[in-house]
């Protein structure tokens, strides 16, 4: 594990703890970006490194060492890229994302999309023909990020003949994420914290959003089918919904919710569901996006945060050079946002935290308005000359 120092603009601001857990595949090109867009915003922080993950495990024999958790609990926030995770059973093997989360309880991953910076153009070799919205995308999936379908409980009976998966639910958990994207709804539509992630007393560093916002949240489930996981869920949902009359509720079926982000994504602000239908739907709205080279996430929790995008090691192109790195500035940006609200030490580093969230969305907007662009959104740009655009960008939002 290496500890570095980024350059220092005020001796009197504390450095922000940052840890990088760049992972596998992509993870190793794209979290270098955006911490090559951290450091050149000249902001104190402490950074240090620190494995997991697939190529981790085969080195070490675990997949998330001791060490790395441990300096996951110290830093003020992770950064994290993706691990490949293989989908047949390994001894000893765990998802090092899913032990990270429920290790720290980051209990909501929140996934916004939104269109209004999609690229004007689509790869002609992915998009025959350009589908749009009929109305813009402004959403946020708020997924349960610490039990559900994920919960690590399965096994194996009638001698490997039969696989079992327990899907545990509790009325804990789903009451604390359905208050969490009840407090995000309210949030945006107020125009409080930042859009994203909704915490903050003022108003963000964010551009404001080219449409006002109604405050709705949509309770996603199949509680026709799993009448007693999904139904608690539900129920509890419901009466959570009760504490926000300024809230508007609706509940969807998660099947039927699939097809709406397809056919209708205008109509949902923030979504709330469980574990694996969050991570499905998710991917789903990225779409809307430009895709999972587009899309950041926050895994939040009480007293901890990280921040990964919602791709994974994408092994297809892993060591071409050619990865969006705009989901993991995106994290980023996130990041900043989140330790300006909850890590903080002042005032002035509060406003010098928001602020260069701010300067690094813009400049990825800037970047995006011209034809610098990786192949997964029509360019021919490598990762890295995205990454050095984002930087030149940001140099003239000073
Ligand atoms: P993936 O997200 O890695 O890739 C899906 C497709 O999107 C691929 O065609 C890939 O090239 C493309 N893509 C993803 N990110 C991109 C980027 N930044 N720029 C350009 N193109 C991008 O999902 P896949 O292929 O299903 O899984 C690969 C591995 O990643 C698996 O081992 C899986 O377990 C792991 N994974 C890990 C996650 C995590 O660490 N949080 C999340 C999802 C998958
Ligand atoms: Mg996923």
């Amino acid at each position: 594990m290496k500890a570095t120092s980024a350059s220092s603009d005020s001796p009197a601001v504390p450095p922000l703890r940052i840890l990088a857990i760049p992972g596998d595949g992509i993870g190793r090109e794209v979290v270098p970006a955006a911490l090559a867009v951290l450091c050149a915003t000249g902001l104190p922080i402490d950074l240090a490194h620190a494995e997991a993950g697939w190529e981790c495990f085969q080195r070490h024999g675990a997949s998330l060492p001791d060490e790395t958790l441990a300096a996951a609990h110290a830093a003020d926030a992770v950064l994290f890229g993706a691990v490949g995770s293989p989908s047949f059973p390994v001894p000893g093997y765990r998802s090092p994302i899913v032990a990270l989360r429920r290790a720290l309880d980051l209990y909501a991953n929140i996934r916004p999309t939104t269109n209004d910076q999609r690229p004007t153009t689509d790869s002609p070799a992915e998009s025959p023909f350009v589908v749009r919205p009929s109305s813009s995308v402004d959403l946020v999936v708020v997924r349960e990020n610490t039990e559900g379908l994920y919960a690590g409980r399965e096994r194996l009976e009638d001698g490997g003949d039969t696989a079992i998966a327990e899907r545990v639910i509790t009325r804990r958990a789903s009451e604390r994420i359905v208050r969490a994207a009840f407090e995000l709804a309210r949030a945006r539509a107020q125009g409080l914290g930042t859009r994203d992630l909704g915490i903050g007393s003022q108003a963000g560093a964010q551009a404001p959003s080219p449409k006002p916002q109604a405050a709705r949240v949509t309770i996603v489930h199949k509680a026709n089918v799993l009448r007693e996981t999904c139904g608690l869920f539900r129920t509890t949902a419901l009466r959570v919904a009760e504490e926000y009359p300024d809230v508007a509720v609706d509940e969807q079926l998660v099947d039927s919710a699939a097809l709406q982000l397809v056919q209708r994504p205008g109509r949902f602000d923030v979504i709330v569901t469980t574990n694996l239908f969050g991570d499905i739907l998710s991917d789903v709205a990225s779409f809307w996006g430009g895709g999972l080279g587009m899309a950041s996430s926050a895994n939040i929790g009480d007293g901890h945060a990280l921040f990964e995008p919602v791709h994974g090691s994408a092994p297809d192109i892993a060591g071409k050079g050619i990865a969006n790195p705009l989901a993991a500035i995106g994290c980023a940006a996130m990041l900043l946002e989140w330790s300006a609200e909850r890590k903080a030490q002042s005032a002035a580093q509060r406003a010098s935290l928001l602020a260069w969230a701010g300067r690094i969305r813009a400049a990825v907007r800037a970047v995006l308005a011209g034809d610098v662009r990786t192949p997964d959104l029509g360019g021919v740009a490598t990762t890295e000359a995205v990454t050095q655009a984002v930087i030149a960008a940001l140099s003239h939002k000073e």
